[in-house]
């Protein structure tokens, strides 16, 4: 899941590509590496975080208005300065960035080596270099369109040669590439945040497209060469957007935006006259909607817990069975699906690779496809047969949080929207708007939690395995809960259903694992205050998340974060943000690297 960014036009290059690099390194961060063309061309590379590279240009500038950038995240070959991006082809006659994964790379590299290539890397990339260079006569475009068929696999990238000043080389297929459109200049990213305050206008390229910038020029061709006419989308974030603000951390930063994040989530789609909730992209009418008798929602990691969260709540709002299916998993199943199933592709990114492939498995089908997504203009926005945004605006910060909170908020809308052409009464769609609308200022008295939540997190900074458990729509928490855990503080975590832990994880309760229970007052309240007993009565340690001033809580827990009543559907809402911050500072406080965790990218572009 590598970033990329190029740049043309009549000003330093160094600057804007570094900045966009900067906006990308959630993307992936073990090296990066930057080319300008100044008659000649200069790279310079280096291992570890952005700052890295900074420091040797800071030593050794380049020069030049045109150039292409990469932040890596490895897929072949270690990290080190020789596999960092970019990759030169024939001696420097071109370099070349690229996001995806080259399956026949070995192939078409033996086939080079034969032909007297001496390869300096062991990545997939350097191979798309040697063939382009191998390619180049007198025409770099036309290098680039006689390579792309012999690759098999990935790719989003950005070819530059010496030979040609002020022209870049773009292709795509399986990994993002958008173009930003400016004044006597271009811009070429893996995603729209490395533009944010360059410009306001910008083109998705398709699969099997290529593009061609010069500070004056932007042409793009279809797979038959031919010009292809493409949308000019606004970008409607802004630098503020992308910036940490007064926050230590973007996850932190995220993690406060979730109150005005949820209501945006709502903005403009709650039809109070009629107690239900519209969304303009659904591409649903009526008809259509009465006639689906089964949901198919498919994701992956924390997307996934949103969808287990909105499966209960099309069962209770709309009383419609929906099956949950890890994306990764259902596109390699082949499930009966009747004419009458739509398939729900969650995520953040819209660019995850193995829920792209789930939603182009379902079309293959002929199955009806939506989207809840948070990037405007992403492949799976764009695939899907209908989509609604999340308008969370850029996540940054690897794990997800305002993101999360934003689909469950969709979700809960949807499921109503399903619900009102079927049994929900009016009365019941008004109750659930009400609630939904009282949500932000809720979450907002539910960050009042954070001090108390950091105390905690200082008493179990040491454990090294902890268990989540909760039950029906807190069951996805305690798997979200624990997540958040993993990806960020590296510590062990499990989430489980809270009654599930008898069969067998119990075993894993000792003084040293505390246990998370997620036990706001609930229809099966009871049944999870036995659980919490059951650990107590193994000397697990527990801490309660919970209905503020609740006795029974307080006199059976170790700690307690109290968290706001709420109806239960909503519940998700309020014990994510204890949940997220104690990932949080357990990490911080374990020295680990919040939005950037080790191993991690925040959008999973390869299978
Ligand atoms: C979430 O904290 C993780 N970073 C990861 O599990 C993420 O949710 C998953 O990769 C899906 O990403 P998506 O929502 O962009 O599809």
């Amino acid at each position: 899941m590598c970033g990329i960014v190029g740049f043309t036009g009549n000003r330093a290059a160094q600057p804007i590509l570094l900045d966009g690099l900067a906006r990308l390194e959630y993307r992936g961060y073990d090296s990066s590496g930057v080319a300008t063309v100044n008659g000649k061309l200069y790279v310079r590379k280096a291992i570890g975080r952005i700052a890295e590279l900074r420091s040797v240009l800071d030593q050794q500038p380049l020069a030049g208005n045109m150039g292409i950038c990469n932040t890596r995240w490895a897929t072949h070959g270690n990290v080190s300065e020789a596999n960092a991006h970019p990759h030169l082809g024939g001696d420097g006659a071109i370099a070349i960035v690229h996001n995806g994964v080259i399956e026949n790379y070995d192939a078409l590299k033996r086939q080079l080596q034969g032909q007297g290539v001496q390869f300096k890397s062991q990545t997939d990339t350097e191979v798309i270099a040697q063939l382009i260079a191998a390619n180049l006569k007198d025409d770099l475009a036309e290098a680039v369109r006689k390579t792309l068929p012999l690759l098999k696999g990935t790719y989003g990238l950005a070819v530059v040669s010496p030979r040609f000043p002020g022209l870049i080389v773009g292709a795509r297929l399986g990994s993002p590439l958008v173009i930003g459109l400016g004044d006597g200049e271009h811009f070429l990213a893996s995603d729209a945040s490395a533009l944010v305050g360059y410009t306001k206008k910008v083109i998705y390229l398709e699969d099997n497209q290529i593009c061609v910038l010069t500070p004056d020029r932007c042409e793009i061709f279809g797979a038959d060469q031919n010009p292809a006419a493409a949308d000019v989308h606004a970008l409607d974030w802004d630098p503020g957007d992308a910036a940490l603000g007064e926050f230590p951390h973007f996850m932190l930063k995220e993690i406060y935006e979730q109150p005005d994040v949820i209501d945006r989530a709502m903005a403009g789609r709650l039809d109070e006259a009629e107690a239900t909730a519209h969304f303009e992209g659904l591409n649903l009418d009526p008809a259509q909607l009465r006639q689906i008798e089964r949901i198919i929602m498919t994701a992956c990691g924390t997307s996934y817990h949103a969808a287990m969260i909105g499966e209960h709540l099309f069962e209770q709002f709309a009383r419609m069975p929906v099956e949950v299916e890890y994306a990764s998993e259902f596109r390699y199943r082949n499930p009966p699906i009747d004419k009458n199933t739509i398939v729900v592709g969650i995520t953040q990114s819209g660019e995850t690779a193995d829920t792209l492939a789930a939603i182009r498995e379902s079309k293959r089908k002929g199955q009806r496809t939506i989207g809840v997504c948070n990037v405007v203009g992403s492949s799976i926005a764009r695939e899907v047969d209908g989509g609604i945004y999340l308008h969370a605006g850029p996540e940054i910060g690897v794990a997800s949080t305002k993101a999360f909170t934003a689909q469950v908020t969709v979700l809960t809308l949807l499921a109503v929207h399903f619900g009102r052409m079927r049994h929900l009464s009016f009365h019941a769609g008004r109750r659930i708007l009400d609630e939904l609308q009282a949500m932000p200022n809720i979450l907002r008295e539910t960050l009042r939690c954070h001090d108390q939540v950091a105390d905690i997190a200082r008493k179990y900074q040491a454990a090294s395995n902890m268990l989540y458990l909760g039950r029906q729509y807190l069951y996805p928490m305690a798997l979200e809960g624990a997540l958040k855990l993993k990806e960020i503080s590296y510590v062990h975590a499990e989430g489980y259903p809270a009654a599930e832990m008898k069969h067998g994880p119990i075993a894993l309760v000792d003084e040293g694992t505390p246990s998370v229970f997620l036990v706001p007052h609930s229809s099966v309240y009871d049944k999870v205050m036995s659980n919490l007993e059951e650990i107590k009565a193994r000397g697990g340690p527990v801490i309660a998340i919970a209905t503020a001033d609740d006795p029974h809580v307080e006199a059976k827990a170790d700690d307690v974060i109290c968290v706001p009543s709420v109806p239960e559907y909503l519940q998700p809402l309020v014990t994510a943000i204890p949940l997220q911050l104690l990932a949080y500072h357990v990490a911080l406080l374990r020295g680990c690297d919040i939005d950037k965790p080790r191993n991690l990218a925040k959008s999973v572009t390869v299978e």
